[in-house]
């Protein structure tokens, strides 16, 4: 006998519609239910604090930093209120990165200017540019998706990076490394931001050669790797280095360049830890490298 009152239903409509007025502008339903295919999501399992909750809100917090491809927001994904009950899985902090979609830009202005202005050279260019917009817009696409299954699969080997919980066209969103207490959430600082003492820098070089390597034998070259884009994950009493901003990594074997772009992350990295006081031979650019190649051959 199926009964014909779902009391959950029920309640999970009338929540919804309830909640549904109660959206600003800066609110929208949680994108979660959007990313119905596998691919989309993050990792299996899916760590605990995940909001998976249909009902759940995201809400826009603030602007964490503007950038020439992209824009990094922090976005508080939770069920209304009167439904937190402490439990995981209820509410959580994300960082949105979205690239940049100049077709929403462009495009209104590109069809603008095509009305009853064909044949003109700058217009002619301006018709261009809306094929360019377009362009961008895909690319932007595949520079989120690239991110996004770049830091599944370093996730997945252990590597510290941010877990990256979803994909939605050109909006990638992943956890959040900071705290969030009664003082409001505040990110984790870039290491170039920080001023470690040398025992310190010296247990961020250790840390650093051994993600690097383990990169390495994944067959990956960071690409960007430098002091702004490692974090100093200050969850921990002893922040430890989380690495960010991956959508460049290159192939060390595939790439003619691998082994240019190998050395040029590791003397970066080596030069900035040298400064802050770790000691010459944790930090030997050239020792990193040899043992990247011995770890990418016996891997
Ligand atoms: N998961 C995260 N947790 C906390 N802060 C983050 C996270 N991801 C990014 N940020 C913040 O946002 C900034 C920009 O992120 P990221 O470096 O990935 O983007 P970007 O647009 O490529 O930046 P840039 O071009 O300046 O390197 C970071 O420097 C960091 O301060
Ligand atoms: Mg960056």
């Amino acid at each position: 006998m199926t009964s014909s009152f779902d009391a959950d239903d029920f309640f999970a409509r009338s929540m919804f519609s309830l909640s549904l007025a109660e959206l600003d502008e800066d609110q929208r339903w949680s994108t979660w239910p959007e990313t119905a295919h596998t691919l989309d999501r993050g990792p299996q399992p899916f760590p605990d604090w995940v909001v998976q909750h249909d009902g759940a809100i995201d809400t826009e917090l603030g602007i964490l930093k503007t950038g020439k491809e992209a824009d990094a927001f922090l976005i508080d994904r939770a069920l209304p209120a009167e439904q937190l009950t402490g439990a995981p899985g209820e509410a959580s902090l994300l960082v949105a990165k979205r690239y940049r979609d100049p077709d929403q830009v462009t495009f209104h202005r590109s069809s603008a200017y095509a009305e009853g202005r064909r044949g003109a050279d700058s217009r002619e260019a301006r018709a261009m540019k809306k094929g360019t917009a377009f362009g961008k817009q895909v690319a932007a696409g595949q520079w989120a998706r690239t991110e996004f299954e770049v830091l599944g699969r370093l996730w997945e080997a252990g590597l510290p990076v941010p877990y990256p919980v979803q994909i939605v066209g050109t909006e990638l969103l992943m956890e959040f490394i900071g705290t969030d207490d009664e003082h409001g959430a505040v990110a984790a600082p870039r290491l170039q931001e920080t001023s470690p003492d040398p025992a310190t820098a010296e247990r961020w070089a250790r840390l650093m050669r051994e993600a690097v390597l383990d990169l390495a034998r994944l067959g990956l070259v960071h690409g960007d790797l430098s002091p702004y884009n490692v974090l100093a994950d200050s969850r921990l009493a002893e922040p430890d280095p989380v690495i960010i901003d991956v959508p460049q990594v290159v192939d060390l074997i595939a790439n003619p360049h691998g082994t240019e772009f190998l050395r040029r992350d590791f003397r970066t990295m080596c030069t900035w830890l040298r400064s802050q006081g770790a000691s010459p031979a944790a930090v030997d650019p050239e020792e990193w490298v040899a043992a990247a190649w011995r770890g990418w051959e016996t891997r």
